[in-house]
């Protein structure tokens, strides 16, 4: 695999899908705010300059949650230290969004809450699974955002080889460039030959990867003792399957972590890296912000690369896939 070794190097991004998620993240206004703007501000202070979003994140009434806490923290920044950040957001293509046009009013809502400073726009998923004419109309939509200057860059989400050649080819005929892609990508995320696939793809034509649960939803980030209990019913599920099968790789982790006085999310995320990607870690401690940046201070070398991989073909463990997901 392309990993193997070729530690060509990303940057590391940050993820805000906790940053209003209660059924999966436990998110309490309340509790949390406070210690998400400083959670914030550290990531910036470190160095982190690409921020994921999306209008799905914050459920129920928080609807948008993520969105607007992050739009009224980078409002109370100064404008030189706006100007360096990619605002990423991604807009769902719910059934009820249709046509051309169906994504304007998700967008416009979105721009909104984040005060403006949006710098790129994704498609969520593919629409491939249950609205496959659906795709162009939106993607056309979003293509005419960037060509009217509303919005810098276009990026999708959950998507393989097959549907982003074809993305790929219908933006290049517009004359837009496809600026990312984003998928799950971690030592423990399921469909590798497919991903592998994606990944090469997206080398030849230049498009970022941004790697999605780098850290398996903090799995990778358990040492082998650990017996964590998460605050919700989704993750404590998900933990008690995967802890034990990915014992083994989280003893290499370690081990490596031990070795360079690192974490072993640092390990992890800078996986990721020597695969090309650009992790975007799911963040909400300013520990965690700072955790993360370290990363960017080291690399891996060839034979721990190597290894890890070695380890990633031998484990079980596999995360949920994204329901959809194209090929
Ligand atoms: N495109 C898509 O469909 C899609 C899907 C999923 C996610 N995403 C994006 O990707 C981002 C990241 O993925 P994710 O949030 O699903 O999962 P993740 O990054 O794999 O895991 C995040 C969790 O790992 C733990 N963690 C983070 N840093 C740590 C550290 N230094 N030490 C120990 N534990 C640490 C934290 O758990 P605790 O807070 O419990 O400690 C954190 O909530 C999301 O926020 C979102 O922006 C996109």
């Amino acid at each position: 695999m392309a990993g193997k070794g070729s530690c060509r190097l990303n940057s590391i991004g940050f993820g805000t899908w906790a940053w209003g998620n209660e059924f999966v993240w436990g998110y309490d206004p309340n509790r949390d705010d406070g210690r998400l703007a400083a959670t914030f501000r550290q990531a910036l202070s470190s160095g982190l300059n690409l921020i994921d979003t999306a209008d799905s994140y914050g459920t129920g009434r928080l609807n948008g949650r993520s969105e607007s806490l992050l739009g009224g923290f980078i409002e109370a920044l100064p404008a030189s230290r706006r100007s360096q950040l990619v605002v990423a957001t991604k807009l769902a293509p719910f059934p009820w969004r249709q046509g051309r046009r169906g994504l304007d009013r998700a967008f416009n809502a979105s721009q909104k809450r984040l005060g403006g400073y949006l710098k790129r726009v994704q498609l969520h998923w593919s629409t491939a699974r249950y609205a496959p004419w659906q795709e162009a109309a939106l993607l056309d939509g979003l293509a005419d955002l960037v060509q009217a200057q509303q919005v810098d860059e276009l990026g999708v989400s959950n998507v393989g080889a097959r549907r982003l050649l074809w993305m790929q080819a219908r933006l290049r005929e517009r004359g837009v460039k496809l600026s990312s892609v984003q998928i799950q990508w971690s030592l423990l995320s399921p469909g590798v030959a497919p991903a592998q696939e994606l990944l090469d793809l997206c080398q030849a034509l230049d498009i970022e990867v941004l790697a999605y649960s780098p850290l398996a939803f903090g799995v990778l980030g358990c040492t082998p003792g650990d017996t964590p209990r998460p605050s919700t019913w989704l993750r404590q599920r998900l933990f008690r399957r995967l802890l034990p099968e990915s014992l083994p790789i989280r003893q290499l982790l370690a081990a490596i972590a031990r070795e360079r006085g690192v974490s072993m999310v640092q390990v992890a995320l800078n996986w990721c890296r020597a695969t090309g990607t650009t992790p975007i870690p799911g963040i909400r401690s300013p520990r965690q912000a700072m955790d993360a940046a370290a990363a960017l201070t080291w690399q891996l070398s060839e034979a721990e690369c190597f290894a890890l991989n070695q380890a990633r073909e031998r484990c079980l463990a596999r995360m949920p896939s994204n329901p959809f997901q194209s090929r």
